[in-house]
């Protein structure tokens, strides 16, 4: 652990120079001093999340037994198990852009947990692809339990299908991933960003948990580092002026106000 933490360290010092390293620690120590101090571990709010939205988001299903086990991609699949809801909820709160213009895009989405709690953001809209029908199922009926005062995104929808194949939204992204399946997918979708940067001018946030293939996003150039935890990694295609700290959109000059994430 501490030798993972130490390596994570070098890398980050490495990749952002001492300026953007300390900038990346203070955030990070602002984050978790405010986190502790509201008294939310992460497991208590785990065990809390599902009592108290009456939802149905706990537990490890290994993919051996999903409804799956046919489907090619069950080859590259990761299991289903859920984030942390503080975690997302940090992660998010975190990003300093104007949410309503980007749409959460949940890979590997599960039984829906990440997209309820996008879901109380301002996103224009969250979204959530899994390849398992049931556990698809049972992420609607979370989205269905979730209730309405919860809800600051403008739509929250589950679909059912294989991440691979998944158009991307005609929109700026935030993208999440918990380590969902292994390379060639990743890469399929990765290079599907890259083309939408490019062609279409859209931007990208990635907040990859569990990043273990993040050489896939690296070998692009396309993405800068946004923030790094220990377990986490945010990358981004949008530029951060230095001298502002405030993201600025490229292509459409486009500024972004202050902190507009608003959690629950
Ligand atoms: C580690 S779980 C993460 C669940 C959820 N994103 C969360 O963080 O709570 C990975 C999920 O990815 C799904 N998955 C794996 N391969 C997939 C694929 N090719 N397309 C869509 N979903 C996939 C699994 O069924 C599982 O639900």
């Amino acid at each position: 652990m501490i030798v993972r933490v130490l390596a994570r360290l070098r890398y980050a010092w490495r990749r952002q120079g001492p300026l953007g390293f300390t900038r990346l620690a203070g955030r990070n120590l602002v984050h978790y001093t405010v986190g502790r101090r509201r008294g939310l571990s992460l497991s208590s709010t785990e065990v809390s999340f599902d009592h108290e939205f009456g939802t149905d988001t706990a537990g490890i299903r290994e993919i051996g037994s999903l409804d799956v086990t046919d489907l090619a991609a069950a080859r590259h699949a990761v299991r289903y198990e859920p984030s942390s809801p503080q975690l997302v909820r940090i992660a998010l709160e975190k990003l300093s852009i104007d949410l309503a213009g980007f749409t959460f895009v949940d890979f590997g989405s599960g039984k829906g947990r990440v997209l309820l709690v996008a879901a109380s953001f301002l996103f224009k809209e969250v979204i959530g692809v899994e390849f398992s029908r049931e556990l698809h199922e049972i992420a609607l009926k979370n989205i269905a339990r979730l209730p309405s005062h919860r809800v600051r995104a403008r739509g929250i929808q589950s679909v059912h299908g294989d991440a691979a194949a998944f158009d991307l939204p005609h929109s700026d992204l935030v993208c999440y991933f918990y380590n969902p399946f292994g390379p060639p997918i990743l890469t399929l979708i990765t290079e599907r960003m890259v083309a939408d940067h490019d062609q279409k001018g859209h931007e990208f946030i990635i907040i990859y948990h569990d990043p273990r293939h993040r050489e896939i996003f690296e070998r692009t150039k396309k993405f800068t580092i946004l923030d790094e935890t220990e377990d986490t990694l945010v990358l981004t295609t949008l530029r951060e002026s230095e001298s502002t700290r405030q993201i600025t959109l490229p292509h459409r000059s486009r500024r972004c106000g202050a902190q507009v994430g608003a959690g629950a």
